[in-house]
This record gives structure tokens, sequence and C-alpha cells, in this order.
């Protein structure tokens, strides 16, 4: 992959603006580093807090895959950052949670935000990638552990990270999209916190508890219950039970 990076000091949302130069016909491979973002967006409409010194990138693809297994790119997302945080040396463990988490002793260490436009035919038109990564700071007050790099005495700026993580996302996008999900799955087991082990899935009303066993083919997390069925769980917070 060929990346055309592009530095702004300040933008509302990186993401915001890959959407808004591929409504403009933007090629697969734009890849949007700001130093700040005044409109940073999480998941579930949360705000992603974005002052300087953190990594705010955002990554336009358009790979030829149905919507479902764009989804996929989650866990891609999530096996590059690992493998770029490597890279840093931070002296602790690294894992990932499903279905997009990246920690660090098991404080979140950075957030992916996945976005795509489906067109009328329901084929995929693009995707954009959105990472944020904790160098330099990290919030406080949140409801769950959150760390960041500077909290392990390790600097690393932006301008230094992007192009690790990028080098890893290009091997890992080229695989991809010629061998599927399957190898990205090895990986992000390999190195997937709880795996194997008894877990509490909070869903917006009710629980499950069962053992984390697999993930399928789209990426849901396969649940063993207590009385040995399988269930799929496609949304929900994961817990150690
Ligand atoms: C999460 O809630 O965990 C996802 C956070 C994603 C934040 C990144 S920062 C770069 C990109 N631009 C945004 O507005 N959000 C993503």
């Amino acid at each position: 992959m060929k990346w055309d990076v592009q530095v702004f000091d300040s933008v509302d949302s990186t993401n915001e603006e890959v959407r808004r130069q591929a409504e403009s016909g933007a090629v697969e491979g734009l890849a949007v580093l700001a130093k700040q973002q005044t409109a940073g967006r999480g998941r579930r409409g949360r705000a992603w807090d974005s002052p300087p010194g953190n990594l705010f990138l955002s990554l336009l693809l358009r790979p030829k895959v149905t919507p479902a297994e764009a989804a996929t790119l989650s866990f891609l997302t999530a096996v590059a950052l690992l493998e770029a945080l490597d890279l840093a040396s931070v002296p602790a463990t690294l894992t990932c949670k499903w279905p997009n988490d990246v920690l660090v002793n098991g404080a979140k260490i950075a957030g992916i935000l996945l976005e795509s436009r489906t067109g009328p035919d329901g084929a995929l038109g693009w995707v954009t990638v959105g990472i944020g990564v904790n160098l330099a700071w990290h919030p406080e007050g949140t409801p769950y552990p959150v760390t960041s790099l500077a909290a392990h005495g390790i600097t690393v700026t932006p301008e230094d990270f992007a192009p690790w993580l990028l080098a890893r996302y290009g091997y890992w996008y080229g695989r991809w999209q010629v061998e599927g999900f399957a190898p990205v799955r090895t990986a992000w087991l390999a190195r997937a916190q709880g795996l194997g082990q008894p877990v509490v899935v909070r869903l917006p009303d009710s629980e499950l508890q069962g053992r984390f066993v697999a993930l399928d083919d789209g990426g849901a997390l396969l649940l063993e219950l207590p009385d040995g069925r399988r269930q799929t769980v496609t949304a929900g917070d994961v817990f150690p039970a």
C-alpha cells in the first residue's frame, strides 16, 4: 500500500476530513494525520479528547468486499496497532480486547472508529479507519482504566509513530485482501485478552456468562455457555468473570 499522508495542524475530526475527501472521489490510501482535533469522535457518539501530542490518524480504504467483511478491518487495525506499539518497546503487556480495544497492562491506550458508506445497491463505497493513540496524554476519570505511552516513561511523537503504524497496516491490509480475515483472526487471537477464560458480556439490558472460545468468520465472539451450548455475540462489553 502506498499511503498519501496529509498532515493538518488542526481539523474537526480526521474521520470527517477523510469522509469529505472520499465523497469528492479521493482514492484508497489517503492517510490524514492531525496534530489536534476540535471535534474528535469516539464510538457510540462519544467525544474523543484530542489535545496535541497524541496520534489522530484516519485512513481511506475502498476494499472490494461486502460491508460485513469490511467490519473485520477493526481486528486488522488492532493487530497493526499492537505491532506498531511493539516497536515502542513498552515494558508492559500489550493485548487486544473484543471487539476493538488495544490495552497496555489492561488499560486502554488506543481507540478505533470505523465509518463507511454503502451505496443504494448495498455495495460498500468506502471505509474510514480512524485511530487515536494516547502517546503523550490520557484522560482521567473514565469508567475504565486508560493509559498512554508517556505513563510508561516512553516518549514517541505522532510523527514517529504514524510511519510505524502505516507500515504494519499496509502489511496486514495486503494480506487481508488476498487471504481474507483468517490470518488476521489468528494474529488477533494470539494476543486476545480473556481467550479460553470465563467472561461476562454486558449487553444494553442483559448479561451473558460463559467461556470466550473463539471468533467466528465475521469477527463475532463465540461464547461457550455453562450448559455447553455456543452463543454468538455481536455487540457488548466483555469483562473477566
Ligand atoms: C473509541 O471510542 O474508542 C474510538 C476512538 C477513535 C478516535 C479516533 S482519533 C482519529 C479519528 N478521528 C476521530 O474523530 N476519531 C478517530
